[in-house]
């Protein structure tokens, strides 16, 4: 019984207008998964595509032939893309590097040095909440402008929610241009005559304090830091705004990844919804690691009861330490068949809740279309696992 409407991933894979697939969801669901096994069947189907990806396992970065994290884009080796006229490239993001490249961009080299060097910057760009979706934008901007690849596919950071992705530029921006920078930067950037006015007895207490709490020396950097980056703030937030239009228009197709859990789907929901909001264009949702079992037509009462027909009947059998619960298995001549009776029953009691979760998110959202994949019995990092993920997301 499907949730909703079947998602058609070879046909989004297969449509020259689909340019830009964003993956997103929350934290461990399975996108860095989902985006190197769609990049990877893309390739394979003839697309020239690009896989961007946010911190993979280290197994799977290996498999896909990145081993340094060099900030550009690699031919992924034994893709097999060429038979079909394709090609598959990956990338890891490295959020600093990218930041550093903005400002090399961006500035002379005097002031490039003089802001690379800061320790505020080097902070900032390296853990500021936010940086990495913010780059992983930016980087999907570069390599959209670059214009190699006529498919990329963005996987999206690790965050506790999926509307990290779509909220953080925002929040870069309005922290680098925010009130307390701007308090912070005034002294800098007034400077001589204008500055002395500017001083009001408030102003010289709200600097004051803020020097007793984050130090004098903290004080400069990020003084020194906003003086020098002050220039390019119009630049970030002008791209960041770019990027944001981009995944708005129709080439763009996000796919919510989510397992089928109440709190993955939960996200996945709200997510469904900001991407209406923002009129940005949903393909659908990927319910990833779902259960399924080779006896569904067991159920788990019948299994349970089979279960309890092989053990021995009360008193037949006594464990005074079992305290009158379920016997356990080594109390019947057939201790391996109860215990596989009661797992196929638990089992069937997962799919069934897993079934019920994925039902309240299509009646809530009856127009998403769904691809389910199966839960694979081990970790998926190489590229023969990639492909049956790849086959189980089209042939749902
Ligand atoms: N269908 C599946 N079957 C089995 N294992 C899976 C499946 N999908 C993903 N995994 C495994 O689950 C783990 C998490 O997957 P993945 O790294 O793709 O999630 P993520 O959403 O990118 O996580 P993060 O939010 O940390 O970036 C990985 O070890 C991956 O191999
Ligand atoms: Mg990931």
């Amino acid at each position: 019984m499907r949730p909703g409407p079947a998602l058609e991933v070879d046909r989004l894979l297969d449509d020259p207008r689909t340019r830009i697939i964003v993956c997103c969801g929350s934290g461990g669901v399975g996108k860095t998964t989902t985006a190197a096994a769609l990049g990877l069947r893309a390739a394979q189907r003839g697309r020239h595509v690009v896989v961007l990806t946010v911190d993979p396992a280290r197994r799977l970065a290996q498999s896909m032939g990145l081993s340094s994290l060099d900030n550009t884009p690699r031919p992924v080796p034994g893709a097999g893309a060429e038979a079909a006229g394709g090609s598959l490239h990956a990338m890891m993001l490295d959020m600093k590097r990218t930041f550093d490249e903005i400002v090399a961009a961006h500035s002379d080299p005097d002031r490039a040095e003089q802001i690379l060097a800061n320790p505020f910057y080097q902070s900032l760009s390296s853990s500021f909440a936010g940086t990495q979706e913010y780059m992983a934008m930016e980087k999907l901007g570069q390599l959209r402008r670059a214009d190699e690849w006529d498919l990329i596919v963005v996987d999206t950071p690790p965050s506790r929610s999926a509307l990290d992705f779509l909220d953080a530029p925002q929040r870069l921006g309005r922290f680098l241009d925010g009130r307390l920078i701007r308090v912070l930067s005034a002294p800098t950037k007034a400077g001589g005559r204008a500055y002395l006015k500017f001083v009001t007895a408030g102003f010289t207490m709200v600097t004051g304090v803020i020097t007793k709490i984050i130090g004098a020396q903290m004080l400069r950097d990020v003084q020194t830091f906003i003086a020098a980056f002050d220039t390019m703030f119009g630049g970030f937030r002008e791209r960041a705004e770019d990027t944001y239009r981009l995944l708005q228009t129709p080439g763009t197709a996000f796919l919510v990844v989510a397992t089928p859990e109440p709190d993955a789907l939960r996200e996945a929901s709200y997510f469904v919804e900001r991407l209406s909001e923002d009129r940005m264009p949903l393909a659908g949702l990927i319910l990833n690691r779902v259960h399924r079992s080779p006896a569904a037509r067991l159920s788990a009462a019948r299994s349970l009861a089979a279960a309890e027909a092989l053990l021995p009947a009360a008193g037949e059998n006594s464990h005074p330490a079992n305290g009158g619960g379920a016997a356990p298995a080594d109390a019947t001549k057939y201790p391996l068949a109860v215990a596989a009776l009661r797992l196929h029953a638990e089992r069937m009691q997962l799919i069934a809740a897993e079934r019920r979760l994925a039902q309240r998110f299509s009646a809530a959202h009856p127009g998403v279309p769904v691809a389910r994949v199966t839960a694979q019995p081990e970790d998926v990092h190489d590229l023969a696992a990639l492909k049956v993920i790849g086959e189980a997301l089209s042939h749902d």
